[in-house]
């Protein structure tokens, strides 16, 4: 069966968002079960999933949960907003790169002769399942998948565009500064940086981890990342509606105060 029409699973958050525009509604709404989702600790394979990162290697972890097929996270197809945003044609073209790319859906739908995409991840089981289910498509010569450390990579150029989608959130909220600084170093001086910010909050343990947009913002703008645009995602699959918000960013250089 060709991997996208696989029945798409959930199990990522289902409560209402807290970002940094969170109203008092919202941070009501905060402890009300989104409509159709579950609260992810309620989901036992976001609970083995959990297991599995924290037992020690995180590398090791992630491993694991791609071996025992625990993804709890994979929509089977590519998230909504991707499309609609290649077809807007506002995307920037040349080079572009997904950190945790995972089955690498993403990384297919942003592919084009106009733009090269590069799909990493951790997990050699995941790279290559993506190669397997992609290979053949008539768009393949447009990515590629790379198993590796985000943090460790080194690319020979950079990029002109970056798309995370679910990998901030599921990192060790420890190493965020460091996502950022790394983010920092792989894209080009006016490339742009996509978050699609799952939002979640209300949990001890993770992945995924209690996300924000200020989460993102507080180690972004010190490196002069700039919001353009920040928004909900009016496209989010349905168990994820009012969960998700698009950002937007381009980093700016520092002005020099003298
Ligand atoms: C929650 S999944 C998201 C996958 C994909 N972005 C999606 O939305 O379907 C996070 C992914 O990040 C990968 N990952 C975790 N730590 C990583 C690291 N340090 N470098 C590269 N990939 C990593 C995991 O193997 C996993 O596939």
């Amino acid at each position: 069966m060709h991997a996208l029409s696989r029945r798409v699973r959930f199990g990522f958050a289902s409560r209402a968002p807290m970002s940094s525009s969170s109203s008092s509604s919202s941070a009501a709404a905060a402890g009300r079960v989104a409509a159709g989702g579950r609260d992810p600790s309620e989901n036992p394979a976001v609970g083995r999933l959990r297991e599995l990162v924290q037992r020690g290697d995180a590398a090791d972890g992630w491993e694991k949960s791609w071996e025992a097929g625990v993804t709890p996270w994979d929509l089977g197809k590519p998230t909504p907003i991707i499309e609609h945003l290649v077809k807007s044609g506002t995307l920037p073209k040349g080079r572009a790169f997904v950190p945790g790319c995972g089955m690498g859906y993403d990384v297919v739908a942003l592919a084009s002769p106009e733009r090269f995409v590069v799909g990493l991840d951790i997990s050699s089981t995941a790279v290559e399942k993506a190669k397997q289910w992609s290979s053949s498509l008539p768009n393949a010569d447009c990515f590629t998948f790379l198993a590796d450390d985000f943090f460790k990579w080194k690319p020979s150029e950079q990029f002109d565009l970056i798309f995370d989608y679910t990998f901030f959130c599921a990192l060790d909220p420890r190493l965020r500064l460091a996502w950022a600084e790394t983010v920092s170093g792989l894209l080009k001086p006016d490339g742009e940086l996509i978050t699609l910010i799952y939002l979640i909050s209300d949990q001890e343990v993770g992945p995924p981890f209690n996300n924000t947009v200020t989460d993102y913002w507080k180690v972004l703008e010190p490196l002069g990342f700039k919001v353009v645009v920040m928004e909900d995602n009016e496209l989010a699959i349905k168990p994820r509606k009012g969960q998700e918000k698009l950002g937007r960013w381009k980093r700016f250089a520092h002005r020099s105060s003298l």
